[in-house]
């Protein structure tokens, strides 16, 4: 194996097949991938990530084709899916379904998930598998998604990593639950923002609020979604981060219920110009506030693609530097892929809100 766990598309496809556990590049986050059939393969990445038991991993294919096979779809969910998959695969949205019970997929729950990846990279390892893989985000589990192999390589040293440079998206799939008749749901934004998934099922972005409701478990009179206001819906925020008994337990994907995302470092999220606090880093969206001693631009021209791009790697860089005590992020638009951010960020800022709460 090359200098600092760096192996090749090659040297990855024989680990795999030899049930070990490497790390992959995909256009949203870095996966740490294996054997989707191998019982041993599968402890060592809840083992490597330290991730609990009861968290499902999504599973990736390398054709729609192939994805289908281990899912039962009925008249009622056929269509609709199929409208997803034309739209978005590959690409970064994800599909639980009913699993097929002839599916050799013994370790996974009776509604899996499922992914075609389009990075190059990761398509041209699936393709040379006669398995699908198993892969969560490779970070250890409740700390920032990895975008580049350099997060990676520092967070779960020792695991070989398969370099595709930085990912084009930057935050992991739309996780879309289509296994109730007709409807979809959204269990985790993502890349694909609810707009762009309205589009493809009705041809209108205008009605995202049913995507939105139910299986946040949220207060469904107050999911309408205002963006004119810049304000996250109740609905959004009950969903993920209040953690009441109830809506836990309502709540279908195990992985929201779970500390997420959080840099090592405080992190607050800006409402509008502020001061900085003693040693505190700027993500910067737009023209960067003054005073700050060291701003991390997101992006300049406000653009939220780039912003998503960018976010992980500014996160990861603050928590990194040594002179950075906490971190302040500018505000941006919380609508289409900004929701999706915003999510991200206000878990993260959770441990700041603790602290400074006492
Ligand atoms: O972009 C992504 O989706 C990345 C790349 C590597 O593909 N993967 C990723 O995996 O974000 P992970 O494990 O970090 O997050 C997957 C989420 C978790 O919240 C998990 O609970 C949920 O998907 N999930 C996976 N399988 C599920 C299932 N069968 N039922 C319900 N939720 C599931
Ligand atoms: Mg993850």
């Amino acid at each position: 194996m090359a200098l600092n766990n760096l192996i090749s598309p090659l040297e990855a496809v024989s680990l795999l097949k030899e049930g070990h556990v490497v790390v992959l590049p995909t256009e949203t986050v870095y996966g740490l991938g294996g054997n989707a059939y191998n019982k041993n393969t599968l402890d060592n990445i809840y083992a490597i990530k330290k991730r609990p038991r009861n968290n499902p991993l999504i599973l990736h294919y390398d054709s729609p084709e192939r994805a289908l096979q281990d899912v039962v779809l009925d008249h009622h969910n056929k269509d609709m899916v199929e409208k997803l998959i034309h739209e978005f695969w590959p690409g970064p949205l994800t599909i639980l379904l009913r699993k097929n019970p002839l599916a050799p997929l013994n370790h996974f729950p009776e509604a899996i998930a499922l992914r075609v990846p389009a990075h190059p990279i990761m398509q041209e390892v699936l393709r040379n598998l006669s398995f699908p893989l198993g892969a969560p985000s490779a970070n250890p589990s409740g700390y920032l998604s990895p975008t580049r192999a350099q997060h990676v390589l520092k967070n779960l040293p020792g695991v070989p990593v398969l370099d595709g440079g930085p990912c084009s998206w930057g935050l992991e799939s739309t996780i879309v639950d289509c296994r109730q008749g007709n409807a979809v749901k959204i269990l985790r934004l993502g890349a694909i923002s609810p707009e762009n998934i309205a589009r493809a099922l009705w041809g209108s972005s205008e009605n995202t609020s049913s995507l939105l409701m139910g299986s946040h478990s949220y207060d469904h009179e107050k999911s309408s979604l205002d963006s004119s206001k810049n304000e996250i819906p109740e609905s959004l925020r009950g969903s993920f981060l209040k953690g009441r008994q109830k809506k836990i337990e309502s709540l279908v994907c195990p992985g929201l219920l779970l500390r997420h995302y959080e840099p090592k470092k405080p992190m607050r999220l800006l409402e509008g110009p502020s001061e900085p606090l003693p040693g505190e880093i700027l993500l910067s969206f737009g023209q960067p506030y003054e005073n700050f001693f060291k701003i991390f631009p997101l992006s300049p021209g406000k653009s939220l693609e780039e912003m998503a791009h960018n976010l992980f790697q500014g996160l990861h860089r603050a928590d990194e530097d040594p002179q950075c005590r906490s971190i302040a992020v500018m505000p941006f638009p919380k609508e289409g892929l900004g929701l999706a951010l915003w999510e991200r960020l206000y878990r993260g800022s959770q441990g700041f809100l603790k602290e400074n709460s006492r």
